[in-house]
């Protein structure tokens, strides 16, 4: 069968033309390939040829925020102040001083047939077509050639090919009748029932039509601008090259109805007129992020590319999803989310629409490559870079760096934009992207820096020789146990914002968050509990249901008043009621970590940085910049200030902190003793080698030229050059078993193993690639398969391993109720019962035990557990590990099978691993019951919602997408309008994608091979 499909591949390849041409690799840099029609035509070989799957999943291993703090190391060492904390301090004291101390969907081609009819959808049904949309449907047929409402182009595309299919069948005889007929009858069930199931619930109005007719002449008229572009046009369509309709959407969905003057000025910039590689660089909250989608919009509509948009955290990516869905709906694009378990690849090919992907850092990168294996990297227009700085960011920093760098190297077609706030070192980073630059000081709400020392606060004046200039004598009239407990004056200062406005605390570590949250509250007086009373109460009761009956003590205290905590121990669904509730004002103040700053946007009257540390280390400037750059809400305040409350001993630094130049951002491929140049070396080798081509070590060389690192050479590779680094990673790469070096026409040529292949696709770390291979080798020999625990076991993460510390008599007791079969797996993986009982009973144990078997098993326990009950709370409880540690297990572990399975899928004798991992997988991505799974799919449903939203009748896809946003916003508790609004249209974009993608593969299936054998006349 599969050799059948491979045939008919090879044969429509042939049809369409395609020349390959050996010189050309994977690896050929675009300077050196054509751009006409041949590359494609090379590329597109590739595509058909091996379609493979990636994945790369690292972002989950933190959860969502977190990722960047715990990669960078920043995380652990909070980690550790914490654990040291938590043991030395009481609970109730508060810190005076700061411490120094592809998965494919999955859902089958059955789904969209199964959703039958909408009786049981609490609106009106979307069946029913009126006359009017029976008449609006044809006219819009006759009036469009490419129409923005979904269904409807859908039912058109599909008839354009059939007709395309017609033509070829009857110049090729027989067959085709029979074919087209099977086909008909096929595609005429998908169209009905995708007609049916993607329907707006909004009547399609003749002024609609007709309007989206204008606005497909615009987008053309655009386009053949965009076309004959040259210095001499200025404006190449009413709205920056764009439809009015743009405007009016940016307008309906954004409230914006003006550009500020330097978004309008950076729109017209030859360098973006002219498709140049851009770096704009502008304060926090000065707009950047209008400018980056107007230029999505404008390759996506006029240029008719797909476009890349990079975010750093799953939360803001889902937020982007959201954000962009209307759009995507009204100008008819697709918004496809690569976050989390989220994300296909290689992407699906869209022949007749174009697609908009929201990646997080690692998953843009696993995109890039796909897209290169199969050649397709010359369809994506424009890859856009949010918070470019994180170059600079240890390992994600160096993903950044290979994603940018590959695209650099391999499309000359594919432009770069990176923004961002604190770029220090701009020069460095345009030379690496061979872009141009664009700066402004424009801040919509100007932001006022202050800094406090003891009863004093100066304002930041850096054109003054201390920098700080007297502003005023805090007010405040404290108690001396009140001085006691607020040395540093937190509540006077919180409460002449608070309630009114709002306010944020940034403070070093986890427990001081909590600790802040509950000592403000301690002095607030009994009026701010009326205030926004009855909101709090939904709140707090929108908490409980989200913990299935439990809530964190401290939030249960601190919220009647207004506030709240916020870090990375909060599971998922805390975080984001709290966010929610914060973002519209029912809480009034947030004790957070740095974290805040830089994931969600949620900006304040007010900023405290309650000390110039994160966990112990001194705060750079860029952090500094990010978390006062929240203060300030535009079109809110009219003001935000900022103020870092300093001891003496700080001063010095506090000084240099605040008036200092931004940091330099640095190449992070030697970071983590240069695991960036191996992977990124492995990868070039392992792209290379899916085209048959091997790699010479001149090609690796000149690939690594157009690194920021090469660029960096003389300030980072001090005691040995680029070259000398590269030599040493390819013996590294060597030695471990990963790539070959052989001598080959008098050039080094290198290429991928088995093992090397595996690990570059499923970007296992390559230091344990080996380990892994052993561990699920010896797995196989006994693999136990009576419950999901063995397989747990497997997938458990390394590196949360080396952090577990098990609670024995936890242990025993869960130990004691495994099966037989269970607990026989256990004893043969070297950990009997004999020995979790002793260290039980506190006894010492003289044999000796392999102590990462006993760590790792004792978490498979606890997933194995939370994936039994789905109650997050009560498995922390049974376990004594914290609400926020379970909540990371899940993720990095449902992140880590994604990537195990992928590198099982690399080796035959893996086999068996395929199918069970892909469903544990499935599993461990949701974590909740099989009814809930569809509606959590669409972007940042959650799971506390998805129930709401099922015991409301919304119990499907098809259900959400068809749901008028005012019954449901009416039907869900506390889901308001905007919300509602935009959770339609997210999953009215999931529905169409997945419905599009299923008929891309129903074309594809269908479509008759050319060459078929005939009878001979
Ligand atoms: N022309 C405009 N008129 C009014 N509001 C605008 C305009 N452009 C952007 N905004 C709003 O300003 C706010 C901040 O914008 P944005 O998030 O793009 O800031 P940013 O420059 O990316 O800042 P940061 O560096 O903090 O991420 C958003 O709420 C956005 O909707
Ligand atoms: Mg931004």
């Amino acid at each position: 069968m599969n050799a059948g499909k491979q045939e008919l591949k090879v044969k429509r390849v042939s049809t369409r033309k395609r020349t390959r041409d050996s010189l050309n690799s994977n690896l050929t840099p675009a300077k050196k390939r054509g751009t006409g029609p041949e590359k494609g035509m090379l590329n597109g070989l590739m595509a058909d040829e091996n379609p493979t799957e990636y994945c790369s999943d690292n972002e989950d291993l933190f959860g969502d925020y977190d990722s960047i703090l715990g990669d960078s190391s920043v995380m652990a060492k909070l980690d550790c102040v914490e654990q040291i904390a938590r043991k030395q301090e009481p609970q109730q004291a508060v810190d005076s001083q700061p411490r120094h101390s592809d998965d494919r969907l999955t859902d089958s081609i059955l789904d969209v047939f199964k959703d039958k009819s909408f009786e049981d959808l609490p609106a009106a049904t979307p069946f029913d077509l009126s006359e009017d949309d029976v008449e609006n449907m044809k006219m819009s047929e006759l009036l469009q050639e490419d129409k923005t409402s979904t269904p409807l182009r859908i039912k058109k595309r599909t008839s354009e090919g059939r007709t395309k299919m017609g033509v070829v069948n009857t110049t090729e005889g027989q067959t085709s009748g029979v074919f087209s007929k099977a086909r008909r009858s096929m595609t005429d069930h998908l169209k009905r029932a995708m007609l049916s199931n993607a329907r707006a619930p909004s009547s399609v109005s003749c002024a609609k039509v007709l309007k989206e007719a204008v606005v497909t002449e615009e987008i053309n008229v655009a386009m053949q601008a965009m076309e004959t572009v040259s210095t001499v046009t200025t404006d190449l369509g009413p709205f920056f090259g764009l439809p009015t309709k743009v405007k009016e959407l940016i307008y309906k969905l954004r409230g914006i109805n003006d550009l500020y003057d330097w978004q309008k000025t950076c729109l017209n910039l030859d360098s973006i007129r002219e498709r140049r590689n851009l770096i704009y660089s502008l304060p926090t909250s000065g707009g950047k992020t209008l400018v980056a989608e107007i230029l999505i919009l404008k390759e996506l509509l006029c240029r008719k590319k797909d476009c890349l948009f990079i975010l750093p955290y799953i939360s803001l990516v889902q937020e982007k999803v959201r954000g962009l869905a209307g759009f995507g709906l009204e100008l008819d694009f697709m918004v496809e989310e690569y976050a989390g378990s989220k994300g296909r690849f290689p992407p699906v090919k869209r022949r007749n629409n174009r697609s908009l992907y929201i990646a997080t850092i690692e998953k843009g990168h696993s995109l890039v490559n796909s897209l290169i294996e199969n050649g397709r990297l010359d369809n994506m227009g424009l890859v856009v870079v949010d918070e470019l700085h994180m170059l600079g960011d240890g390992s994600r920093g160096a993903i950044i760096e290979m994603t940018l760098a590959k695209v650099l190297y391999m499309s000359n077609q594919t432009q770069i934009i990176g923004m961002s706030a604190t770029l220090g070192n701009i020069k460095d980073i345009q030379t690496f992207l061979r872009a141009e630059n664009y700066t402004n000081d424009f801040r919509p709400v100007q932001l006022s820096e202050y800094v406090k020392l003891k009863d004093t606060i100066y304002e930041v004046a850096p054109q003054e020789e201390d920098c700080l200039k007297f502003s005023r004598l805090l007010n405040f009239k404290y108690s001396s146990s009140m001085q006691r407990m607020d040395p540093d004056h937190i509540i006077a200062l919180a409460t002449e914002v608070i309630p009114a406005y709002s306010c944020l605390i940034f403070c070093p570590t986890q427990k001081n968050c909590e600790n802040i949250a509950g000592m403000i509250c301690k002095y607030l007086k009994e009026e701010f509990l009326v205030h926004k009373e009855k909101e709090k109460g939904v709140l707090l009761q929108e908490l409980r249901s989200s913990g299935n009956g439990s809530m964190c003590p401290v939030l249960k205290k601190v919220i009647p008043y207004g506030l709240a905590y916020h870090h990375s121990g909060l599971t998922s669904g805390e975080r984001r009621l709290v966010e929610e509730a914060y973002s519209s004002g029912v809480l009034c103040l947030l004790a957070c970590t740095s974290t805040l700053a830089a994931g969600i946007n949620l900006p304040a009257r007010r900023v405290i940085l309650r000390s110039p540390y994160v966990a112990a280390d001194f705060i750079k400037r860029s952090q500094y910049k990010q978390m006062v750059g929240r203060a300030g809400r535009a079109g809110i305040d009219t003001v935000g200030e900022s103020i870092l409350i300093i001891q003496d001993k700080d001063r010095i630094m506090a000084k240099k902190l605040v008036s200092a130049p931004m940091e330099t951002c640095y190449s992070n491929l030697t970071h983590n003793d240069g695991k960036g140049i191996l992977s990124l070396i492995l990868s070039i080798i392992g792209l290379n080698a899916s085209t048959f081509i091997t790699t010479t070590l001149e090609q690796v060389k000149d690939f690594m030229s157009g690194t920021l690192l090469c660029v960096q050479e003389d300030q980072l590779c001090v005691e040995r050059n680029l070259w000398d680094m590269v030599q040493e990673s390819l013996a590294f790469l060597k030695e471990k078993d990963l790539i070959t070096i052989s001598q080959c026409a008098q050039r080094e040529t290198l290429e991928i193993t088995k093992l090397g292949k595996a690990t570059y696709k499923s970007s296992v770390d390559l230091t344990q690639c080996d380990v892994l291979y052993k561990d699920l080798s010896k797995g196989l020999e006994s693999l136990m398969l009576n419950s999901y625990l063995h397989l747990i076991y497997l997938i458990m993460p390394y590196d949360m391993i080396a952090q577990c510390k098990p609670d024995w008599m936890a242990f025993f007791r869960q130990f004691t109720l495994l099966s037989a079969s269970e607990q026989k797996m256990a004893a043969a993986i070297g950990v009997p019962e004999s020995f979790v009982a002793r260290k039980a009973a506190g006894q010492t144990v003289k044999k000796s035990v392999n102590m990462a078997a006993v760590r790792r098993l004792y978490l498979a326990l606890v997933l194995f557990t939370l994936l039994k009950e789905t109650n997050l709370w009560s498995v922390a409880e049974r376990f004594q590990l914290s609400r926020g540690f379970i909540q990371t297990l899940l993720s990095s572990s449902s992140a880590f099978c994604s990537c195990v399975l992928h590198f099982t899928e690399e080796f035959e004798e893996f086999w068996p691993f395929k199918a069970l991992l892909a469903e544990l997988t499935r599993r461990l991505s949701y974590c909740v019951t099989a009814e809930l799974v569809p509606l959590m799919e669409v972007a940042g449903v959650l799971e506390y919602r998805a129930k709401q939203l099922y015991n409301a009748g919304y119990k499907t896809l098809a259900h959400l997408a068809n749901a008028d946003p005012n019954v449901l916003s009416n039907t869900v508790e506390n889901l308001n309008k905007r919300q509602a609004n935009m959770m339609v249209a997210s999953a009215k974009m999931l529905l169409n994608e997945k419905a599009s993608a299923l008929q891309e593969e129903v074309d594809e299936l269908l479509m008759l091979p050319l060459d078929l054998p005939m009878a001979s006349h």
